[in-house]
């Protein structure tokens, strides 16, 4: 028996997942570990939610709660639909939990003495408006490799870049939209460059210490690739503290104000899960990561292809520094899914949810597992689209698997009161299918170990089409008259076959394996040695239908929930903040004013100081406006003007009020300009 323990990226807790996480990442995993469950492995399935960092804080922000309650709202979330999708996780820990905190923090400690880290001061862009540093998420500007103007203070969505804020060009605060200024800290940075060497020879050649660890030929090309790429390019010293209040906090003295980076606290959350289900069973956790107890264990992590550089090269760098650590035996690291034509989009709601599929069609989840399974982007992009799907789940598992499963154990009834025939002399055709059936259980698992499990599926399909061609070809409802003595053997063999299908469905498509074999008055089989035969005079249950076809009208709804781009749902624009009382209204003194004179702020991209008439006084007013008015646009302009917001310093300059402005779907701003020539002054009620 082989000891695995195999983690599945923890999903950040800020929102639901769709379908293009379970294609990349968790459908795959979950095939992998009820494969090594049936092999009769020692498999430990884990994960949970990503509950620090950036995606987390910002989120909060969006939706105007607190982090804690977007963490608690998705975590529960997030829970559920992989509970009710049936991804059979060991356990579904959490980050924010306190053995994860404690965990962490001592790993942390442990790096720390073993001199993983270089303390460094450096100037870092600060938002002085909201006292914070920029890092990460906080941050945005034009990507300096493709000109992306919205690339993120880590990484560039678009070209895949990995980013320091410094990186960027025209740097812009995500909490104000004000451009930073400069400010000292000091972080604890993990010096990648010192690991170049071994992790070359790891990764390209499994070799560590000269001992080979794992078959680099096991290890799909596009993750050497992107990891020789990095280091071929030169690895550079990462920060792995920041200045937030929210995440696991720095267990060092003088560290007040910082937490652990997430993606150093995240990785560390597969140890914490496994502790915490060890506790919750009773069992030991240390042979599952620990090098003493543990040195044969293969660690297994699937991911999506934006997480390569963390599970192949920095937790490995942390990993082996801290030093009583397995490090992975592989990274099946997954491409992107699009959906009709697009990428999937939480902020343009381009999403097909797993919560709102399981929710409308909840007996339906093998259906969209076989659909995911057979389009899973294993060595590129792929695409989603309900016609395909309509046309997989109709003329693949209705039309085949179903139907031959349902002819067999319609005419077993019909024949022989549903009870297993005893088989007369074997045809030729009849020895070649028997045998055939005990290469799939050999040739899936060669395909799973090499992690090609859309291939894999595949050749569970070819057992439902060797078995529709063969009930197609004797057509035993023919030879009930003309050949009586040939269906005893036809329906037996039927009957074999279809065991066999169960037997590999039972990792791509459990519930209908369940089905079948419930139908077949068995209970499941393993996969440990070669198909144990149903025997004569066994009697079989009632037959029912596997797969109902997917209308046109089901398509047509789907697509049309995919539309709401246009209409007055559009999710590009922000959704609503909570609620305010009429008081909270009328406390605001709102006026048209105008703009009597405005110049650009000196290094600043984004503000513009103006002089605006107000009917009662001529004020100063800072306005982030730069990027949408030039100062000669803007002038003469009735604008509308909070009067009674308390005067703030911005670039040392004191503003007093705000303009409201309207903003468009692509963040443009326009002033709320005044049609009927109001004079300035009026109250605006
Ligand atoms: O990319 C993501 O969604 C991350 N939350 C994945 C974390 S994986 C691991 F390191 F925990
Ligand atoms: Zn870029």
């Amino acid at each position: 028996m082989k000891r695995y323990t195999v983690t599945a990226a923890l999903p950040y807790a800020n929102g639901p997942l769709h379908l293009g996480h379970m294609a990349g990442v968790y459908l795959p995993a979950d095939i992998f570990v009820r494969f090594l469950r049936l092999k009769g492995e020692d498999a430990l399935f884990i994960c949970g939610s990503d509950e620090h960092g950036a995606a987390i804080t910002l989120r909060a922000k969006k939706e105007g709660i607190s982090p804690k309650e977007i963490v608690d709202k998705y975590h529960q979330l997030i829970q559920n639909s992989f509970q009710k999708f049936g991804i059979t996780f060991d356990i579904y820990h959490r980050t924010s939990s306190e053995l994860h905190h404690k965990v962490s923090s001592e790993f942390f400690l442990k790096l720390h003495e073993n001199q993983a880290f270089i303390e460094q001061k450096s100037q870092q862009y600060f938002d002085d408006s909201f006292q914070q540093f920029l890092a990460d998420r906080y941050i945005t500007g034009t990507c300096p490799k493709c000109e992306n103007p919205s690339a993120y203070g880590d990484q560039c969505e678009k070209c895949g870049s990995d980013l320091s804020p410094a990186d960027l060009i025209n740097p812009t605060s995500t909490l104000s939209g004000l451009s930073p200024i400069l400010k000292e800290t000091s972080h604890w940075y993990l010096p990648m460059n010192d690991h170049e060497a071994w992790l070359e020879s790891w990764i390209q050649n499994g070799l560590l210490n000269d001992l080979q660890q794992h078959n680099p030929k096991e290890w799909r090309n596009q993750v050497i690739g992107q990891c020789m790429s990095w280091i071929k390019s030169g690895l550079k010293p990462r920060a792995m503290t920041r200045d937030l209040d929210w995440g696991v906090p720095v267990p060092l003295p003088n560290a007040e104000g910082k937490v652990l980076y997430v993606w150093l606290d995240a990785p560390i959350g597969y140890i914490s899960a496994t502790q915490a289900w060890a506790e919750k069973t009773g069992k030991d956790w240390r042979p599952y990561w620990k090098k003493t107890e543990g040195k044969d264990t293969k660690l297994v992590h699937f991911i999506g292809k934006d997480n390569i550089v963390f599970h192949a090269i920095i937790f490995p760098i942390l990993l082996k520094t801290h030093g009583e650590y397995i490090l992975p035996d592989n990274v099946p690291a997954y491409e992107f899914l699009n959906l009709e034509g697009d990428k999937f989009s939480t902020s343009r709601n381009w999403a097909v949810w797993l919560h709102e599929y399981i929710e409308r069609y909840p007996t339906k989840t093998d259906e969209l597992k076989y659909v995911l399974t057979s389009i899973a982007p294993e060595s590129k992009d792929s695409e989603f689209t309900w016609a395909d799907f309509q046309q997989r789940v109709n003329a693949e598992l209705a039309d085949i698997l179903g139907n031959f499963v349902n002819r067999t154990l319609v005419l077993t009834h019909k024949y022989f009161e549903g009870v297993v025939p005893s088989p007369g002399d074997f045809s030729t055709e009849e020895d070649i299918i028997l045998e055939r059936l005990e290469e799939f259980e050999p040739k899936i698992s060669e395909l799973m170990h090499a992690y090609k499990i859309r291939e894999a599926q595949q050749e569970m399909m070819q057992i439902a089409r060797l078995g529709n061609k063969y009930l197609a070809d004797e057509e035993p409802w023919k030879k009930v008259k003309s050949a009586p003595e040939r269906v005893p053997t036809i329906l037996y063999t039927a009957l074999q076959i279809t065991r066999e299908l169960a037997r590999m469905a039972q990792i791509f498509l459990p519930e209908t394996a369940n089905k079948i074999y419930g139908m077949l008055n068995l209970s499941g089989d393993s996969w440990q040695g070669p198909l144990a035969r149903l025997q004569p005079g066994h009697t079989i249950r009632a037959a029912e239908i596997l797969f109902e076809k997917i209308t046109d009208e089901m398509v047509e709804a789907e697509r049309q929930k995919l539309q709401p781009a246009e209409n007055l749902t559009n999710t590009n624009f922000p959704p609503m903040k909570e609620l305010i009382s009429f008081e909270d209204f009328t406390k605001m003194d709102l006026r048209l004013g105008k703009v009597i004179a405005a110049k650009k702020m000196e290094n600043a991209d984004k503000l513009l100081v103006l002089t605006v008439h107000t009917g009662i006084d001529e004020r100063t007013i800072v306005s982030g406006i730069a990027m949408h008015y030039t100062a000669e646009e803007i002038v003469g302009k009735s604008v509308v003007v909070l009067m009674n917001l308390a005067p703030r310093k911005i670039r040392g300059v004191e503003s007093h009020g705000m303009l409201l402005m309207a903003e468009n779907e692509e963040g443009k701003l326009s002033a709320l300009v005044s049609e009927r020539g109001f004079e300035e002054g009026p109250t605006i009620s």
